[in-house]
């Protein structure tokens, strides 16, 4: 250690003892044993003469310094004993210890202000369980029995029949059931995928689902509220692309593109592969076959469905490379985000 580290040292273990005293009488009797001629404070600065002689003006100019605030702590503590201000065992004018405060974790708070965005454009919230039926999770959604997406590779079983859901989908299931329409409503929540843990992927990640069922909903109402929602969470400028996919409950499905604006202006980058389009969502209308399940007329009604993936809207909105991240827990990561 060298002196000015010796020093400093001293000094926190000075503040602490001084802290501690409960009377005049103790903090004098510190102040002899501390500040005294074969006390610790003369014994380091004897080593001024050790050192260097290049160093010495700096290093003397430094020490003394900190020899007057050590000496001026028993002042200070002394006066607040005759002016009345300290009274035994506490003393109310010494600063407070800092308390870090917690916060809600990066993927909470991305889901949140997710389903406040969609909460100012009417959409109520709802939620389901983690541990889902076969019915909810696939057959609802017009998952035919031998669909791959049912293969034990995706789905984690649990006992009883039942499984972990892949997706938030299954809620919308739950809520065609319970409500009339017109319905429109948000479901964010934990999902699950018996997959490879990698970069992009993770075994238990988030999703926040959203749909609308009333008379004459069509895709140009879907289109306006993802527009609404992509502006509010990326700025208005951006522009989207609706391209076709497939997924059982939806007909037609799509997926949604934005603009990756993280590369240099319509080249792109590492994250969007170059290609300048990053995919921020699944969408569609709901299939028939899902609203006659749930016991709503499909000859009457029409809805939109989309389905948003929570990570993947935290790592493009605050550039984080790696899904990992997020779930490693490492508190130096996620005081980024407080
Ligand atoms: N459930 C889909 C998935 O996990 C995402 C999704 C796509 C949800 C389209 C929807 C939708 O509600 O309409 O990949």
């Amino acid at each position: 250690m060298s002196l000015l580290e010796k020093l400093s040292s001293l000094e926190q273990e000075i503040t602490e003892r001084i802290s501690q005293a409960d009377s005049l009488a103790s903090l004098k009797e510190l102040e002899i044993k501390y500040l005294g001629r074969k006390g610790p404070l003369n014994e380091i600065m004897k080593g001024l003469g050790g050192v260097a002689p290049k160093d010495r003006k700096a290093v003397g100019q430094k020490a003394n310094a900190a020899r007057k605030a050590i000496q001026a702590l028993f002042a200070d503590s002394a006066s607040h004993y005759e002016t009345g201000t300290r009274t035994a065992g506490l003393d109310p004018t010494r600063p407070g210890t800092h308390q870090r405060l917690g916060a809600a974790h990066i993927v909470n708070q991305t889901m949140s202000s997710l389903c406040q965005t969609f909460h100012g454009m009417g959409f109520e919230i709802a939620h389901g369980p983690d541990i889902e039926t076969d019915y909810y999770n696939f057959e609802a959604l017009n998952f035919p029995p031998d669909h791959p997406a049912r293969d034990m590779q995706d789905t984690f079983f649990v006992d009883g029949g039942r499984l972990l859901r892949t997706h938030t989908t299954p809620v919308q299931a739950r809520e065609l059931e319970r409500r009339k329409p017109p319905i429109k409503v948000i479901m964010p929540g934990k999902t699950f995928r018996n997959e490879e843990i990698t970069t992009r992927s993770h075994v238990s990640f988030h999703q926040v689902d959203g749909f609308m069922v009333g008379e004459r909903i069509s895709m140009a109402d879907l289109k306006a509220v993802l527009r609404a929602f992509t502006s509010a969470y990326f700025g208005p400028d951006l522009k989207l692309k609706f391209r076709p996919s497939f997924f059982p409950f939806t007909e037609p499905s799509m997926e949604v593109d934005i603009q990756c604006w993280l590369g240099e202006e319509g080249k792109g980058c590492q994250l969007c592969k170059y290609t300048g389009w990053l995919e921020i969502l699944g969408c569609g209308m709901i299939h028939p076959n899902v609203l006659e399940t749930a016991g709503i007329d499909s000859e009457r009604y029409t809805g939109y469905a989309f389905g948003i993936g929570v990570e993947r809207i935290a790592m493009l909105r605050h550039g984080i490379t790696d899904i990992r991240y997020l779930f490693n827990n490492n508190t130096r990561f996620l005081r980024q985000f407080v």
